[in-house]
């Protein structure tokens, strides 16, 4: 048994609160009657649900996880060099997959899932997911160069759209800056190629937020299943 709103956030319908509104809007049959009591428990297996006349489902078959990578693993699920995967730290390793990937040495927030269609338009160039990164470099880079990797353009190895980037601290004794770089591409090594292209060297690069998603809680090593409200917003920033 379970309430109805949660159940319809569970089947991808919308979020939790989303789904209060649909049910208040009188768009939500059990069995055939609109219901428009909030709170109401339903037997997810035996009783049916129409949302503006569809019919939904809970699909038990679809998993989705967020990992918080530690540097030192592969963002792989077999690796022939025989290097520790991320497959490691998640619990359903036969059945997850990684939303595109961090480098060995970049640690965050990683996506995996077995829904092949979101991995696809997740990761596909045109759909354009923010994407947060903190990155520590060495030397502080002068105030001229960050400008120029924000405006966009050539970097040497392919060109890059304007990003964001913000100071978060410098440290003069070691001569390192700290910032939080917002990128809406996924290049190849892109926030590392960004820096070494303005004479920099990576000291770390942590991913903290996929659009709205963000590690909050989630200790380095750990992961867990997105919440319903998580994967209605994943499949909407999916265009799904
Ligand atoms: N940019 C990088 O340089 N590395 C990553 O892992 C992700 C983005």
């Amino acid at each position: 048994m379970m309430r109805l709103q949660k159940f319809m956030a569970m089947a991808g319908v919308a979020s939790r609160r989303q789904s209060e509104k649909l049910i208040e809007a009188g768009k939500v049959k059990v069995n055939g009657h609109v219901v428009k009591e909030m709170g109401m428990k339903i037997d997810e297996k035996r009783d049916t649900i129409h949302v503006q006349g569809k019919r939904v489902f809970i699909n038990e078959d679809k998993l989705y996880y967020m990992l918080n990578k530690p540097r030192g693993y592969v963002s792989t699920v077999n690796d022939e060099k025989n290097r520790k995967t991320i497959m490691e730290l998640v619990p359903d390793e036969e059945r997850l997959y990684p939303v595109g990937r961090l480098d060995q040495n970049t640690s965050g927030i990683l996506l995996l899932t077995n829904d092949g269609d979101l991995t696809y338009r997740l990761t596909h160039p045109k759909h354009e997911v923010t994407k947060k990164y903190v990155i520590k470099v060495k030397p502080i880079p002068s105030k001229e160069k960050l400008s120029e990797l924000r405006k966009g353009g050539d970097i040497g190895v392919y060109s890059i759209a304007p990003c964001e980037i913000r100071l978060r601290r410098f440290d003069e004794e070691e001569n390192t800056g700290t910032y939080e770089v917002t990128i809406s591409e996924g290049k190849n090594r892109q926030v590392r190629n960004m820096f070494e292209y303005i004479g920099c060297e990576v000291v770390t690069l942590k991913r903290i937020a996929i659009g709205e998603l963000t590690l909050k809680g989630l200790r380095l090593g750990k992961s867990r299943k997105l919440t319903p409200d998580e994967i209605v917003y994943v499949k909407k920033l999916a265009g799904i």
